[in-house]
């Protein structure tokens, strides 16, 4: 049917080139550890320049990428997606506008033009494919910049994919392959020239690489940790202030839940499981998700998004003291700031199962490293006791304020003396990180002045309500017995009359 069957020569040049023709356009650095799915055979690229007729026969260099392509393997021919007249041998009449050739799309037409098929149900059917990525691609970040804002500058299909050598993501050397995407996302987002114009940063890429999942990654070649997509998603790519985003502060738990709450996979690399859930329990994660308290940190706070943190031994102190600034500053004048291989905050109140603090802990958090009896331990008990018995005399100031209430005289003063004292307990627990006894025995000091200023208030208030009420029995036995004596005199005078 067609005379360019006979044309053995190109078809020849061609199988020869398919082999090596959808790697030349793909990333530098090819996973070796995959097999690759079913390349043509000879007979098979036969058939297939054959469907591709004088289109193949003119662009004998986009036929020799796109033969190994995904598209090609499966049987799309060129006008599938560019429309024209493979049958016509004058380009003129094969790449007619009347044949339905469309030509080279523009950036922005791209996602559309790709959509043709891949948004329709029923020609993806056969493969099996999802056909939401044009409906997710318009409500994502890239697909407004293109489609509405008109900046092309932000990534279509065929900046992940490729274009004529689009590969499956399942094969090592396509762009979208797991240990491609960095390196395909970096394309523009380590490119300053591109990026400069939206001040955002370019070095994701270069962090990534630093991280535990950049190592696995490139270096033990562990596919199962977090690239790119895994945080941000493919098609649906979010600016990170978007509620919908997966790195948006209130998702980020439960983007690296899916794997860190993978019992099978974190054993298998040797880590808890429990983080997400133990950070839940914790006061970061009740302070988040129960009051809706947004300074509390989540998992990238402490670990960073892209770069090499996870706090270790070092930097742990560091990372709580970026926000508990005042427990910090005295933490860092302890004793253990100087004990070799102490890791800090988390020695006593953990990293992700952080519970509400209280005096007990000066008890239970040292056991674990002095035994009872030690001096260290002793010293705990004693900051403690001090610290127990100074807060029992600031709620006894209170109960005896509160008593006093009902006599309506002004406790404006006592209020203040009672406030004061409350006020020195707020700054007396980060100081206790000194775990100097001094601290708490001061405030000790001062909350037994508290309570005796305010007994002593209540005292003078108790005192006076007595007097009051002396006096005014007084005035009133005076006023009765001013009415007797005028009654007694009324009842003299009329008896005198
Ligand atoms: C007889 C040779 C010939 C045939 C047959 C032919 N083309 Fe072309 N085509 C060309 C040449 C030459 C150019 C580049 C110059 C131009 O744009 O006119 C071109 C350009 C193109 C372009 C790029 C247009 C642009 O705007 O950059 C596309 C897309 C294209 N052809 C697709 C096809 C398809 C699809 C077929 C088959 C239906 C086909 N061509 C058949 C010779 C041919
Ligand atoms: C899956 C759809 C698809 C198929 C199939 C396809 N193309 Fe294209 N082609 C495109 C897109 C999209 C562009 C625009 C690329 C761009 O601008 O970045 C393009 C661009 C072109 C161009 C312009 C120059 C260039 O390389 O960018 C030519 C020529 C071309 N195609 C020819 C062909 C030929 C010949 C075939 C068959 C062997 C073919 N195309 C198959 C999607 C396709
Ligand atoms: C003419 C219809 C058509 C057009 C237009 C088209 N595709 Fe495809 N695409 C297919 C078919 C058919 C397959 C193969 C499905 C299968 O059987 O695996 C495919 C497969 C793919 C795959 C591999 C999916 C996988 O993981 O197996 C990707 C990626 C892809 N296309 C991207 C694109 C991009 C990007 C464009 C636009 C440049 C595009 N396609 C345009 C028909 C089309
Ligand atoms: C063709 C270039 C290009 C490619 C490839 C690309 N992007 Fe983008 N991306 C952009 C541009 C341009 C923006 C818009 C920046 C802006 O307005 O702040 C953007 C925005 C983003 C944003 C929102 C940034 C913000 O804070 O505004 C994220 C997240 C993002 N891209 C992630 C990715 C990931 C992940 C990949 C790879 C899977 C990727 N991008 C591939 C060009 C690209
Ligand atoms: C920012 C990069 C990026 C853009 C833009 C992009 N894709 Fe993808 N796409 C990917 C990645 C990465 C994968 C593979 C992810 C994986 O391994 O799960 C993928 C997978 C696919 C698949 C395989 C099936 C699936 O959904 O997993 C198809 C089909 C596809 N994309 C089509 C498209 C089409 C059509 C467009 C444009 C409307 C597009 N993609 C835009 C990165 C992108
Ligand atoms: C482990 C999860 C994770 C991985 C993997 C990851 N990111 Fe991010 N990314 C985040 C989080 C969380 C944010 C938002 C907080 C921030 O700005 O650090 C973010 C922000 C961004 C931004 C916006 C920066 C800005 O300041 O507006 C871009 C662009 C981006 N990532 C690109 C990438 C690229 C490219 C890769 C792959 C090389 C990647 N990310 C890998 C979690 C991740
Ligand atoms: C796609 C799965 C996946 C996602 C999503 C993911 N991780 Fe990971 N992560 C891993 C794997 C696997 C490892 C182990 C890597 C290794 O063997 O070194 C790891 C290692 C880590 C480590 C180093 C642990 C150590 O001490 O060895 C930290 C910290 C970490 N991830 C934090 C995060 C944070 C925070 C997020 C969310 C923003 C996240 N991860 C999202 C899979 C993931
Ligand atoms: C308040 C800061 C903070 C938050 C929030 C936080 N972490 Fe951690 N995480 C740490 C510290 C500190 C360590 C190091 C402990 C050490 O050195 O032994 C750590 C260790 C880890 C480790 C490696 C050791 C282990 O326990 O398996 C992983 C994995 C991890 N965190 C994941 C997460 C995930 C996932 C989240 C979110 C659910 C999260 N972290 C939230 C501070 C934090
Ligand atoms: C991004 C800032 C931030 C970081 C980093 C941070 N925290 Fe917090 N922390 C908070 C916020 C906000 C609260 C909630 C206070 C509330 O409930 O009102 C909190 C509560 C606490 C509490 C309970 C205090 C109380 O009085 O209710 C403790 C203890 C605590 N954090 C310890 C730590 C430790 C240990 C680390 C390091 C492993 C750490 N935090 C890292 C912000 C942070
Ligand atoms: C030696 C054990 C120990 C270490 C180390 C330690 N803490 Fe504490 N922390 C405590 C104890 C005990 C309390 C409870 C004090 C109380 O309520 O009586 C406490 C209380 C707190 C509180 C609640 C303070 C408040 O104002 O209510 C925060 C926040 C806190 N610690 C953060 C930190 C940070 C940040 C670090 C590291 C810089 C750290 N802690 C190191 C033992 C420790
Ligand atoms: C992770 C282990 C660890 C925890 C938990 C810990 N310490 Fe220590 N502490 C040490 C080490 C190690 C030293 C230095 C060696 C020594 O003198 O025992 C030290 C030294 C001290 C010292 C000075 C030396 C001494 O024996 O008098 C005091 C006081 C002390 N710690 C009190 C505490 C108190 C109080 C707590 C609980 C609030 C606590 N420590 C929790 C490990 C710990």
């Amino acid at each position: 049917m067609t005379p360019l069957v006979r044309n053995t020569t190109l078809m020849l040049s061609l199988a020869l080139a398919t082999a090596a023709g959808a790697a030349a356009q793909t990333p530098a650095t090819p996973a070796s550890t995959t097999t690759v799915s079913a390349a043509p055979t000879a007979v098979a690229t036969a058939e297939l320049v054959t469907k591709l007729g004088s289109c193949a026969e003119c662009h004998e260099k986009e036929t020799s990428t796109f033969l190994g392509s995904i598209h090609g393997m499966k049987g799309v021919a060129c006008h599938d997606c560019h429309g024209g007249d493979p049958n016509e041998i004058v380009q003129e009449d094969s790449m007619s506008p009347s044949k339905g050739y469309v030509g080279r799309p523009g950036r922005a037409d791209i996602p559309a033009f790709c959509a043709k098929c891949h948004a329709d149900k029923k020609k993806m059917a056969p493969s099996g494919l999802p056909t939401n990525q044009y409906e997710q691609y318009r409500a994502s970040f890239h697909g407004k910049k293109v489609l509405v804002e008109g900046d092309t500058t932000a990534a279509v299909c065929t900046d992940c994919h490729g274009t004529h050598d689009v590969l499956s993501s399942k094969d090592p050397r396509a762009r979208t392959h797991r240990a491609n995407v960095p390196a395909t996302c970096d394309r523009c987002h380590g490119d300053d020239l591109k990026m400069n114009v939206y001040a955002i940063p370019t070095d994701q890429h270069k962090k990534w690489k630093t991280s535990f999942h950049g190592k696995a990654v490139t270096e033990k070649k562990d596919l199962t940790a977090a690239v790119c997509i895994d945080c941000h998603g493919k098609h649906d790519i979010a600016n990170p202030e978007d509620p919908h985003s997966r790195v948006h502060h209130a998702n980020v738990v439960k983007t690296c839940s899916r794997c860190h709450a993978d019992e099978a996979l974190m054993e298998r690399h040797n880590l808890s499981a429990r983080a997400p859930a133990d950070y839940l329990e914790g006061v970061h994660g009740i302070a988040l998700f129960k009051k809706g308290n947004t300074a509390a940190p989540v998992c990238v706070t402490c670990h960073g998004s892209h770069g090499a943190l996870p706090p270790g031994v070092k930097n742990v102190a560091m990372v709580c003291g970026r926000c508990h600034t005042r427990s910090e500053e005295f933490y860092n004048r302890s004793m253990h700031r100087t004990v070799k291989g102490f890791r800090g905050c988390i020695e006593c109140h953990g990293n992700h199962r952080i519970a509400q603090p209280g005096s007990t802990l000066f008890v239970s958090s040292c056991i674990r490293c002095h035994p009872d009896g030690s001096p260290a331990n002793q010293a705990g008990k004693e900051i403690r006791e001090s610290f127990d018995k100074a807060s029992e005399n600031l709620d006894l100031a209170a109960r005896e304020l509160e008593a006093a209430r009902g006599y309506g005289f002004a406790l404006t003063k006592l209020e203040e003396a009672l406030k004061e004292g409350n006020q020195a307990k707020i700054e007396v627990v980060p100081a206790l990180h000194t775990l100097d006894k001094r601290e708490a025995e001061h405030f000790r000091t001062k909350s037994q002045e508290t309570l005796e200023r305010v007994r002593h208030g209540v005292q003078e208030i108790i005192f006076r309500v007595r007097l009051r009420s002396v006096s005014l029995g007084v005035v009133l036995l005076a006023f009765l017995g001013a009415i007797l004596l005028f009654r007694l005199r009324l009842e003299r005078l009329e008896r005198s009359e």
